[in-house]
């Protein structure tokens, strides 16, 4: 489908004009890890921002002044409500003042394992009530290609507003990477496809105000595919890097020493590492989106299914290597005191979601071992109908498991103390690689 763009078009005039001279108002529908800091950042150009969310103590925090996001400056956040510059509202009413709206909800995938789009259909409905000339809308929320004009275009344009004169939409994929020191939203460039040239146009426009960089595409499904790719990829060579691990085992080389000596290889070569399986809201879960996609257009994403199959069976790989290091020492796992240390899903963050670690903890409870966690950034686990709780690291406990399994090479921990202290280390991060003469066996992945 094409649409043409007119000439003369004095809406889109009027919404650049306005987010030029920073007069627009933005909403951000979703204050989660995405929609937080691109509302603070937005408010710090100096637009007026407004976070519509659904859960209240979000709201009620906001107002305060008060953060929950890991990669949010809590003083700028503070100064930027104290100034009226950004507050949070559960009501979508105030979506009849907002120019821009940029929609940054949850795409998980539901108990089947396909796309749970329910958040953005549910958006999309509340938007369309209050839809006005001008307004751009902007969907963030990972999805597969195609979602923003078979699903949103069509609904938005039945209230008989035109897309690209009245309103323009546009799908702009998010980039953020938790905790990353170098990258944050103002320089991570930023891709934008729009439904119509002027929805490019005020796309571009809009994250110009806060993005160094912005890179159009020619179509909203263009970025989605973009997104879909750039965490394809990661997934894959992480399945690649675990392969190479079980291989490893086999021949009996170290995994680590050979991905690091390739790294070396200044062109051709990009490092990517093995681990006790793929966590996050993203990695895990996007490729999903795409092969849900193409199996409705029957073709089979095969490479996808792969790396899914090696990424997913992972934390049984770790439970199998943690069976015969203790088997080594005449010890079943069943009673066995076992360490976890490190539940989060990556390094130096407190997000849990689809966390390896929740897996090897499951089935460390099926087989009755003794279970303990130690992660200085996750207090408690809500696990089935357990609760487990972080415990303190000290040289008693450590000497008291029969296994410390290393999930999540958090910073914060002396692994050189870990060593000392524990009888066996299962490293699935080689997070123990500059440990200096170990009191433990050590077992790499
Ligand atoms: N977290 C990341 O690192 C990351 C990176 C790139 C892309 N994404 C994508 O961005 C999107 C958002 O992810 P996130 O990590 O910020 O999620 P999140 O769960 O941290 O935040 C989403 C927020 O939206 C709110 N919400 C849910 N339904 C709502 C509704 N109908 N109306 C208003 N608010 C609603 C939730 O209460 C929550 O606060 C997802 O599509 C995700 O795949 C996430």
């Amino acid at each position: 489908m094409s649409y043409q763009n007119t000439d003369n078009n004095s809406h889109r005039d009027e919404l650049l004009e306005r987010i030029n001279s920073r007069r627009a108002r933005f909403g951000v529908v979703g204050l989660g890890y995405v929609g937080l800091p691109l509302a603070v950042g937005f408010a710090e150009t100096g637009m007026r921002v407004t976070g519509i969310e659904l859960d209240p103590e979000k709201v009620r925090m906001i107002n305060r002044g008060e953060n929950f996001i890991g990669d949010v400056d809590p003083d700028l956040l503070a100064r930027l409500v104290a100034e009226k510059r950004l507050d949070a509202t559960d009501s979508f009413d105030v979506l009849d003042e907002i120019d821009v709206i940029i929609i940054c909800v949850p795409t998980p995938l539901n108990k089947t394992g396909d796309p749970d789009i329910s958040a953005i259909v549910s958006v999309r409905n509340r938007i369309r009530e209050h839809l006005h000339a001008p307004q751009l809308i902007v969907l963030e929320s990972t999805t597969y290609p195609g979602s923003v004009s078979e699903l949103i275009l069509p609904y938005l344009s039945e209230t008989g507003l035109k897309i690209g004169e009245d309103f323009f939409l546009a799908f702009s994929p998010e980039r953020i990477d938790p905790n990353n020191p170098t990258y944050q939203v103002v320089n991570t460039p930023k891709v934008v496809g729009g439904v119509t040239s002027a929805c490019t146009q005020t796309a571009v426009a809009a994250y110009g105000q806060l993005v160094k960089r912005v890179v159009p595409v020619s179509s909203p499904a263009t970025a989605e595919m973009v997104k879909l790719l750039e965490n394809t990829f990661r997934s894959i060579n992480i399945g690649l890097a675990n392969e190479v691990a079980i291989m490893c085992r086999i021949l009996g080389l170290d995994v680590w020493e050979v991905i690091e000596a390739a790294a070396t290889k200044p062109f051709g070569f990009m490092p990517f590492y093995p681990g006790p399986g793929l966590g996050g809201h993203c990695i895990p879960v996007d490729p999903s989106y795409l092969s849900w996609k193409l199996r409705a257009l029957k073709y089979r994403t095969r490479f996808i299914e792969l790396a899914t199959e090696i990424n997913s069976t992972m934390p049984e790989y770790v439970l199998r290597l943690a069976m015969t290091a203790l088997n080594d020492e005449k010890k079943a796992l069943k009673g066995s005191k076992v360490l976890l240390l490190g539940v989060a899903y990556k390094r130096d963050i407190d997000d849990l979601r689809e966390s390896p670690a929740l897996d090897v903890l499951r089935l460390l409870d099926d087989m009755e071992a003794d279970i303990a966690y130690h992660d200085p950034h996750v207090p408690k686990i809500n696990h089935g109908s357990s609760v487990y709780e972080s415990v303190e690291l000290t040289p008693t406990l450590l000497s008291d498991q029969d296994i410390v399994i290393i999930i999540t090479d958090h910073t914060a921990i002396d692994y050189n103390e870990v060593c000392r202290h524990a009888r066996l280390v299962l490293d699935t991060r080689n997070a123990t690689r500059n440990v200096i003469s170990p009191a433990a066996r050590i077992v790499k992945l």
